[in-house]
C-alpha cells in the first residue's frame, strides 16, 4: 500500500479488495466484543481546517478501539491559523505523532503535507477528493448487494470532492457510474478523463436525473453547497433544482435500489425526507462503516 491516502487511486484494486476483507472481519470482531490494539502506544492527529462530526469522531473512536490515541487541532487552535507555513508543520507533527488526518480546501495542501511529512498522511476531505468517505460508501455497496462489480451506480447533484472520488472509485472496481449534474456543476475535468482511460466500466455524464436512475443499483447524492460554497447556496438552489432524490426518482430505480448519502444531507433539497427515513436508505449504516472502514486504513498505514 502507498505511504499516504490521498485519492482512492492510491489504492489498487487489489488493495481495496484487501481492505473490504479485513472491514468485514474487524466489524463483526467489534460486534462480538472482542478487543483488537494493534496501535498500542501509537497516535493520530487530526488537523481539521473545516467542521466535521462523523470524520472526526470516527477516525479519533477507531484510534482509541485500536488501543492508540488521537490528537484534533482546528485550524483556529494550532499555528496554521496564524501562518505557519505547510511544510514546517508537517516536519514538526511527523516527529511527534504516527499518522496524520487532514481535512482541508485546496487538495494541494494535503499534497504538500504528505510530501513533507515522515508519516503517513490520509485525506480527511478536500474541495477534491474524499476518499475514506467513498472507499467506505463502495464497501456499503459490497455489504448490501455481495460486490459491486457490474453494478449502476446513479449520482444526482454536485460534481463536487464526492462526485470525483466515485469517479475514481467507478475505474477501479468496475462498476457502472452515471453522474446526472446541471451545467457548470460538472466533476473535475482531468480526474473524469484520467477514469474513463482506465475504467473497463461505464463512466458517463449526463443532465437528466431520470436517465441515471433508471435501473440503477444505487442511488447517491450529496449537497448542493459543500463547505466553503456557503455563499453560492441561492444560486446553487436554483441551478440544482430537479437533482433531488425523490419518490419519483426512486421509482426508476431497481426495485431493490439502495439509496446513500454521506451526510449532512439537507432534507427537501437534495433528498427527501420520506427517502432518508425510507426502506431503501441505508444512509446511517454508510456513516457506520466509517468508524470500520478506517479502522483497518489505520492499521494498514500505521503498522
Ligand atoms: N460525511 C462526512 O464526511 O461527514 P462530516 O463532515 O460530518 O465529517
Ligand atoms: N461535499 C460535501 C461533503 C461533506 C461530507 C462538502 O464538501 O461539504
Amino acid at each position: 500500500m502507498a505511504k499516504h491516502l490521498l485519492t482512492i487511486s492510491d489504492l489498487t484494486k487489489a488493495e481495496i479488495e484487501a481492505v473490504f476483507e479485513k472491514t468485514k472481519i474487524f466489524k463483526e470482531r467489534q460486534k462480538s466484543g472482542i478487543p483488537h490494539q494493534p496501535l498500542l502506544g501509537k497516535t493520530i492527529t487530526l488537523i481539521f481546517e473545516k467542521v466535521s462530526t462523523r470524520t472526526r469522531v470516527s477516525f479519533e473512536t477507531a484510534m482509541y478501539q485500536l488501543g492508540g490515541n488521537a490528537i484534533f487541532i482546528s485550524q483556529r487552535d494550532s499555528q496554521i491559523g496564524r501562518g505557519e507555513p505547510i511544510k514546517d508543520t508537517a516536519r514538526v507533527l511527523s516527529r511527534y505523532v504516527d499518522g496524520i488526518v487532514i481535512r482541508t480546501f485546496g487538495h494541494d495542501i494535503v499534497e504538500e503535507f504528505a510530501r513533507y511529512s515522515s508519516v503517513p498522511v490520509i485525506n480527511g476531505l478536500t474541495d477534491l477528493h474524499h476518499p475514506c468517505q467513498v472507499l467506505t460508501d463502495v464497501f456499503t455497496i459490497v455489504e448490501k448487494k455481495g460486490g459491486c462489480k457490474g453494478l449502476k451506480v446513479a449520482w444526482i447533484g454536485d460534481g463536487n470532492n464526492m462526485a470525483n472520488s466515485w469517479i475514481e472509485a467507478a475505474a477501479r472496481m468496475s462498476f457502472d457510474l452515471m453522474l446526472a449534474c446541471p451545467d457548470g456543476y460538472l466533476p473535475d475535468k482531468d480526474i473524469l478523463e484520467r477514469a474513463k482511460k482506465d475504467a473497463k466500466s461505464r463512466i458517463e455524464i449526463v443532465k437528466n436525473p431520470k436517465d441515471a436512475a433508471k435501473d440503477a443499483d444505487v442511488l447517491n447524492t450529496d449537497v448542493w453547497a459543500s463547505m466553503g460554497q456557503e455563499d453560492e447556496a441561492e444560486k446553487r438552489e436554483k441551478a440544482f433544482k430537479g437533482y433531488q432524490i425523490n419518490s419519483d426518482l426512486l421509482k426508476l430505480a431497481k426495485k431493490d435500489a439502495v439509496v446513500m448519502h454521506c451526510l449532512p444531507a439537507h432534507r427537501g433539497e437534495e433528498i427527501t425526507d420520506d427517502i432518508m427515513e425510507g426502506p431503501n436508505s441505508v444512509v446511517f449504516d454508510q456513516a457506520e462503516n466509517r468508524l470500520h472502514v478506517q479502522k483497518v486504513i489505520l492499521e494498514k498505514l500505521l503498522t
